[in-house]
């Protein structure tokens, strides 16, 4: 990147970056023009209206409908126009497009942690294909944080205790800067890193050099055993939990309504299973909090994702298989309806 100017604007380098551009165009034009009209006015009326001489009386004024209401409706106008163009954005941007390449982000005080589906792992940098849509699922080990890439007109909050999201198509190849864009302490200064979009062969090439231990569901297919859920989590029906075969992403019905078992939910529901009851189960699984780091809590979800709801040619759990025998792990989670029959809305 050149270091002898910094530009006005980043680089458009996604595929929404004109379009948020366009309509800070729009805002800053809008807001200029008004600007300037009204200084331009303020000084033509003082100097209009000045008072002539030390006993001049001037005449009452009256209201005018007409300019009432036209100097009503026009900034109405404007600003729906503004609300209307924001938000239709702003439904963009939160919407992650179902076919894209998802890859999960941590934030700590103070770098950006990042796992790749395939197993790869990265630390304040990030390479991804171009053109093609990109999906990052984040959260935080401590504080605040909030993952920006200007070039990609693109941010999110990263906060601890849950999953956001952020999405973007990179449409250039090249190097863009993350920053960190929430205060979160002494050096959030230096929480930065490096964008790296690449040509789709030279990414594939990239992919296939990391990855020694394995995709992140299979690491998480190991944590499963080592942690001992395989235990209770049978694949039969018989265990003490809830089958989790075919059931990553859709409807379960719990204690508290029917939920849809996303990240969120998994996630939640190994750190605290007795937030949400699967029908038919008991609140005895162990609360694993504390116990799994975010990254183990990531490839944990990669497996259950892995196991459906299209679990035909994925590898199935043996029971019993835990490594070092596993402590017995209490039950608690997920599955409501292993034949993806759909489950019926909440009764409120
Ligand atoms: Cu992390 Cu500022």
């Amino acid at each position: 990147m050149d270091t002898n100017h910094i530009p006005i604007f980043p680089e458009q380098a996604s595929a929404i970056a004109g379009s948020v551009d366009g309509l800070y165009a729009f805002l800053v034009l809008t807001t200029a023009f008004f600007s300037l009209l009204i200084a331009v006015l303020i000084v033509y009326f003082a100097i209009k209206y000045r008072r002539r001489s030390d006993d001049y009386i001037p005449g009452p004024v009256h209201g005018g409908l007409a300019l009432e209401i036209i100097w009503s409706v026009i900034p109405l106008g404007l600003s729906m126009v503004m609300f209307a163009w924001g938000a239709s954005l702003f439904f963009t941007e939160s919407r992650p497009p179902d076919d894209s390449l998802e890859i999960y982000v941590t934030g700590k005080q103070w770098m950006w942690k990042l796992q790749h589906m395939e197993g790869q792992r990265e630390m304040n940098e990030l390479h991804i294909p171009v053109n093609r849509n990109i999906k990052l699922t984040m959260t935080s080990e401590d504080v605040i944080h909030d993952f920006f890439v200007p070039a990609f007109r693109s941010k999110s909050d990263v906060l601890p205790g849950k999953y956001t999201t952020e999405w973007f198509r990179p449409t250039k190849v090249g190097t863009y800067h993350i920053f960190c864009a929430e205060y979160c302490g002494t050096r959030h200064s230096n929480m930065i890193g490096t964008v790296y979009v690449m040509e789709p062969n030279h990414y594939a090439e990239w992919l296939a050099t990391g990855g020694a231990q394995g995709s992140l569901a299979q690491r998480g297919e190991a944590l499963f055993q080592q942690l001992g859920c395989v235990n209770c989590h049978q694949t039969d029906g018989q265990g003490r939990c809830p089958n989790l075969i075919g059931v990553f992403g859709k409807p379960v019905r719990t204690n508290v309504g029917v939920v849809t078992a996303d990240a969120s939910y998994v996630r939640e529901s190994i750190l605290n299973p007795g937030a949400k009851i699967v029908d038919g189960y008991q609140n005895i699984m162990p609360v694993f909090q504390g116990l799994v780091t975010e990254e183990g809590l990531q490839q944990l979800i990669e497996y259950v994702r892995s196991l459906g709801p299209t679990a035909s040619d994925v590898t199935r759990i043996q029971p019993g298989g835990s490594a070092g025998g596993g402590h017995a792990l209490p039950p608690g989670r997920v599955d409501p309806d292993p034949k993806g029959k759909g489950v019926s809305p909440p009764q409120q």
